[in-house]
């Protein structure tokens, strides 16, 4: 053989050697309520599978997505709060979802696939759980006998910090429940706060959650146990917008891993989109929020007008109910790929509630934001966004004509917001 021949037989070689990938067996188990949390996290494990692996997904949402090596399965049943309080406080909206949690608890543990799942007791190398106020799951892991990983759409707060010891800031501004202000009186807030979910969550829901882990995993270890025993966190947030936290290495931020996969857009959306020469604007208010119910008439019919005013610019604007009176260069439409449509070139300006999803998906593209927040962490976000010098924020409450035009105006005409969304944001040490 000449030495052609060895370095064709070599080169065969190392190519099989490096073709040998270990793949793992991997479990998650999503019971939640809320969708978005269960869009990136199956993103997650599409991603897993994507790679390789072999992934079997239970969740409380079915998609029907087919790529090989990801399976899918309906968690059937959990109870979703009617309509959003927007009027309640947090505090008092998480005491009203005590009881449904609890009933969501039963749920989960009387589903036939998690029943299933106690009977084969199958074999896998990990299981992801999607958190929030629903410890007891880890209790399958454990049961499973194997490692435990976390994924949160959230950043570091409390509920993530407890099962790694990530240091907790009580006073700090929360991503998930965001903080009244940064001012003294915010800060004695916040840590009120703090103390009243610690109080909740390690006396009030523990207690409960262990009693029915008994029934239905007898000798699962506690609560308290299963919660310290935590190999990993997976976070759905970045540093880019969530204000300085310190993070122990196995608390690791994915912020924005969901952003980066572009699908093509449907055909209608492209083509308006690109026909869009002089601009477009996205309208959405995420999964929650609907505008039925939590955007008052009022406020609906000013921002329509507002919408009118800036053709040619054309708007897509997402709603579950249909709205007669859409001016011509605003389309409705129950569904929006949000992520590829900020991806488009013609898009100008991003009016949306300020989810974490949304306002990393905007940092990501670099699209200045009109900020409208609801509840939770969305008033922090759209903070970081507007520290950031590429958003404005409008409380529902300050919605009139004229704010409303001026700040569309302002986002769409002023080069400032759109340079900086470009160059993305920065944190001064006063955000924490
Ligand atoms: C919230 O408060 C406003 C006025 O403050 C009221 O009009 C509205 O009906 C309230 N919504 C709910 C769901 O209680
Ligand atoms: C912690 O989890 C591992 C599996 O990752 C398991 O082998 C071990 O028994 C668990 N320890 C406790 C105290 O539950
Ligand atoms: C554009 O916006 C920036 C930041 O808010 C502001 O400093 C600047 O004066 C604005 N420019 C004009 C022409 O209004």
């Amino acid at each position: 053989m000449g030495n052609d021949m060895y370095l064709t037989w070599l080169v065969a070689f190392t190519a099989l050697l490096s073709a040998q990938v270990d793949t793992a067996k991997i479990l998650g188990i999503f019971w939640t309520f809320g969708r978005s949390h269960h869009l990136t996290g199956s993103a997650l494990l599409q991603a897993l599978a994507t790679k390789g692996h072999e992934v079997d997904l239970l969740s409380s949402f079915y998609d029907d997505v087919k790529i090989p090596n990801f399976k899918e399965e309906h968690l059937k049943g959990i109870m979703i709060p009617d309509t959003l309080n927007l009027n309640a406080s947090t505090i008092s909206r998480i005491i009203t979802y005590i009881p449904l949690m609890n009933k969501n608890l039963e749920i989960f543990w009387e589903n036939e696939a998690i029943q299933r799942l106690i009977k084969t007791k199958p074999k896998y190398d990990a299981v992801i759980v999607l958190t929030f106020f629903n410890d007891y799951i880890l209790a399958l892991p454990h049961y499973l006998g194997v490692p435990t990983i976390i994924y949160s759409s959230g950043g570091s707060y409390r509920f993530n910090n407890k099962y790694v010891a990530n240091p907790n800031l009580p006073y700090g501004k929360s991503i998930i429940m965001g903080a009244p202000s940064t001012s003294f009186f915010g800060r004695i807030s916040s840590t009120l706060l703090n103390i009243m979910l610690t109080i909740l969550e390690d006396y009030i829901l523990a207690s409960f959650q262990n009693e029915y882990n008994q029934k239905y995993l007898p000798g699962s270890p506690t609560i308290e146990q299963l919660t310290k025993n935590v190999s990993l966190v997976l976070v759905n947030s970045h540093f880019a917008i969530e204000p300085p936290r310190p993070y122990v290495p196995n608390m690791i931020q994915i912020g924005g891993f969901h952003t980066q996969k572009m699908k093509k857009l449907p055909q209608d959306i492209q083509n308006y989109l690109d026909s869009a020469k002089e601009g477009a604007v996205l309208f959405s208010m995420g999964s929650v929020v609907e505008i039925k119910v939590n955007l008052p008439k009022e406020q609906l019919d000013i921002i329509m007008a507002g919408l009118g005013k800036i053709a040619p610019i054309k708007v897509l604007f997402k709603s579950e109910i249909e709205i007669p009176t859409a001016p011509k260069n605003v389309l409705v439409s129950k569904w929006l790929p949000q992520n590829d449509i900020l991806a488009h070139p013609n898009l100008k300006l991003f009016i949306s509630h300020g989810g974490l999803g949304s306002t990393t998906e905007a940092v990501f593209h670099g699209v200045p934001v009109l900020g409208i927040p609801f509840f939770a962490d969305q008033k922090t976000n759209i903070d970081s966004v507007i520290e950031a010098g590429f958003a404005k924020r409008l409380e529902l409450g300050e919605i009139t004509q004229k704010t409303f035009d001026s700040a569309i105006k302002e986002l769409l005409t002023n080069s400032t917001y759109a340079a900086n969304a470009k160059s993305g944001p920065r944190f001064s040490r006063t955000s924490r």
